[in-house]
């Protein structure tokens, strides 16, 4: 199961990377937007970041057929590993089809249905990322439908991977886990909030006073 991270914050990847083992981060125009930096460079940032190994899922703005070609082309040289995100509209669907004949790594997005996931890891997307909490805002079954899709993946044996994305809360999460999502992808604050419990402070500090209660401060190495 892979861990993702839903930012292009620096300071935000820069922590979190640190603590947890991530297996990339993906941004898409709105993430960018918010950071207010050149594209090109906020994406250099992030490999600095989180190194080469790791891959940066970034976006298209483009929604021609055409146009979607040329940029994704585009994004796809901008470092060695990093999938070029492409809506499922129709233009996006033509393009991921020829994207992939190039070898160019594909993560289809803005996906609502099972259908739509599976025609984009048809038409030969790695990542298939269908977006959870925006269908519950509508009154939709957001974790239903990416189980559906998780089930008809691995029902066919498709390599393509179910990368659940728009989380707005931990059990969101949590189902999808036990479900078998391949990856989610986590804003900063769903990933904090899976990091931490006030009883795991807590009990820190009861321990931390327990032994200062008969050995005062010091740590096991100090005998
Ligand atoms: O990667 C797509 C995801 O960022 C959408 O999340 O929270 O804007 O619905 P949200």
């Amino acid at each position: 199961m892979q861990l993702i991270l839903d930012t292009g914050n620096l300071k935000e990847i820069q922590e979190l990377s640190t603590i947890l083992d991530i297996d990339g981060v993906t941004t898409n125009p709105t993430i960018v937007a918010k950071e207010k930096k050149n594209f090109v460079d906020l994406i250099k940032e992030i490999g600095e970041i989180i190194g080469d190994e790791t891959p940066i899922h970034a976006q298209v703005i483009s929604t021609s057929y055409e146009d979607i070609i040329e940029e994704a082309t585009f994004i796809s040289g901008l470092r060695e590993n990093i999938y070029v995100k492409i809506p499922v509209t129709h233009d996006g669907l033509r393009a991921i089809k020829e994207l992939k004949n190039k070898g160019i790594k594909i993560t289809a997005t803005a996906i609502f249905t099972a259908h739509q996931g599976f025609l984009a890891a048809k038409a030969g997307a790695d990542y298939v990322a269908p977006y959870v909490n925006r269908l519950d805002n509508i009154s939709a079954d957001g974790v239903g439908t990416v189980k559906d899709l998780i089930q008809i993946i691995d029902r066919y044996g498709l390599s393509t991977k179910v990368l659940a994305a728009s989380f707005k809360n931990t059990q969101q999460v949590i189902e999808l886990m036990k479900a078998g999502v391949h990856s989610v992808t986590v804003p900063y604050d769903i990933a904090k909030a899976m990091m931490d419990h006030p009883l795991t402070d807590w009990s820190v500090d009861k321990f931390i006073q327990d032994w200062e209660a008969v050995y005062g401060v010091g740590t096991n190495t100090k005998g």
